[in-house]
């Protein structure tokens, strides 16, 4: 069969094996584990960990998946040492965005491909100055960087992507994200990264120099910006319109309490700026309390494409039935991410890669 230019070699058609590196092991690290650990064509060669107590432990106690002879480390000598295809980039993000970069750099300079679940859907946004060590590492690695995930590395990238490709005219394009976070477990990420309980006014969302304003616009204008591009438009800048709503009540949630008036819910959003004007806006309304939520916010995703013709998609994920585990759908959805992706990232050529588009609008139409 001929292939297509441009597009990456399918590696699917021989099957190939892989070696894994699982790097952290929180709720999505974990999905990711078993589902490496439970696939036929990957074999799990180490594991990266923080936590002291998880040191030396048998990956597969970790996610309690059954033995699997690989023990759990935290020293990235010895991850570097080791002799892999892929690690799973899976720790939780921290500010500032460019955090992890220094670990990332190190592991694809040792030759491992790296498939990351925080942002780096699209590092050229930031400028040669920014992307010249990644891609020395790629080069003295021979290998690529890949942000995948759900959103970041889904909903924009692949579905409203391949919607545009209806379109003989886009004026607007929105895509909404809604989530209630309440049982989101983990007090550091919910307080300190996401920045709810915080005193109003102790907190901007504009403003780049609160550390979880700062981290969300790093990952999120990447976004923007690659979906303007694969467009052929040009991005003027991602403008931040950002909003907090405060809680009404005292309220417990997984994480620990978020106290009256202080912030139980963030409206992040951006505006991707073509030609001075709103082309492209990302909203992300994460909540611990339902009184902010409007009607139309319970979908977990909902794309909007003004133009010709205009097209609405609402998507969700529904609770897995039937699963060996309890995760939720969210974390299955991530691992398929990330699984589904390692032969296409290995395959690639080195550097970073974004996520290929087939036949998406081509801004070039007249009427
Ligand atoms: N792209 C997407 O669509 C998407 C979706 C969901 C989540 N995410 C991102 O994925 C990340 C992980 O999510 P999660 O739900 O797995 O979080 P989580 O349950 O809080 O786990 C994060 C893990 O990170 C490790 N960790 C601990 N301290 C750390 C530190 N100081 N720096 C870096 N890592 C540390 C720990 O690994 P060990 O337990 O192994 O020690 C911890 O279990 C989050 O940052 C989130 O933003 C992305």
């Amino acid at each position: 069969m001929a292939r297509l230019e441009g597009v990456v070699a399918d590696p699917k058609e021989t099957i190939m094996r892989y070696r894994v590196i699982q790097w952290a092991t929180g709720s999505m690290g974990k999905a990711c584990l078993r589902a490496v650990t439970n696939h036929p064509d990957l074999d799990l060669v180490g594991v990266r960990v923080y936590a002291k107590s998880k040191e030396g432990m048998d990956a597969g106690d970790i996610a309690r998946c059954g033995p699997t002879g690989v023990k759990a480390t935290s020293r990235m000598d010895e991850i570097l040492a080791l002799d892999a295809d892929v690690v799973l980039h899976c720790p939780r993000i921290q500010p500032p965005y460019t955090h992890h970069n220094q670990d990332i750099c190190r592991l694809l300079a040792s030759g491992k491909n790296v498939i990351s679940i925080n942002g780096h859907v699209y590092p050229p946004y930031w400028g040669p100055e920014y992307t010249q060590e990644i891609n020395e590492a790629c080069a003295k690695g021979g290998a690529t960087l890949f942000g995948t995930g759900l959103n970041p590395g889904f909903i924009t990238e692949r579905i409203t992507m391949a919607a545009t490709g209806l379109c003989t005219r886009i004026d607007h394009i929105r895509v909404s994200e809604s989530v209630n976070c309440t049982t989101v477990p983990n007090p550091d990420y919910v307080f300190d990264v996401l920045g709810f309980g915080a005193n109003p006014g102790e907190v901007d969302l504009n403003e780049s120099s609160w550390p979880p304003a700062e981290l969300m616009t790093g990952m999120y204008s990447e976004v923007v910006a690659q979906l303007v591009d694969r467009l052929g438009l040009h991005l003027d800048r991602v403008e931040p319109d950002h909003e907090v709503l405060l809680a009404t009540k005292n309220l417990h949630i997984a994480a620990g309490r978020i106290k009256k008036g202080t912030v139980c819910a963030t409206h992040w959003q951006w505006h991707g700026i073509v030609n001075g004007k709103r082309f492209f806006t990302l909203s992300i309304r994460w909540t611990m309390e339902d009184a902010h939520l409007t009607e139309t916010d319970n979908s977990l995703w909902k794309v909007t494409i003004c133009g010709i013709p205009g097209i609405e998609i609402v998507m969700n994920l529904k609770p897995p039935k039937n699963t060996a585990y309890k995760s939720a759908a969210e974390q299955f959805a991530v691992a398929g991410s990330v699984i589904n992706s390692i032969p296409e990232v290995c395959a690639a050529p080195p550097g970073t890669m974004r996520i290929p588009a087939f036949a998406p609008y081509l801004s070039r139409f007249r009427e």
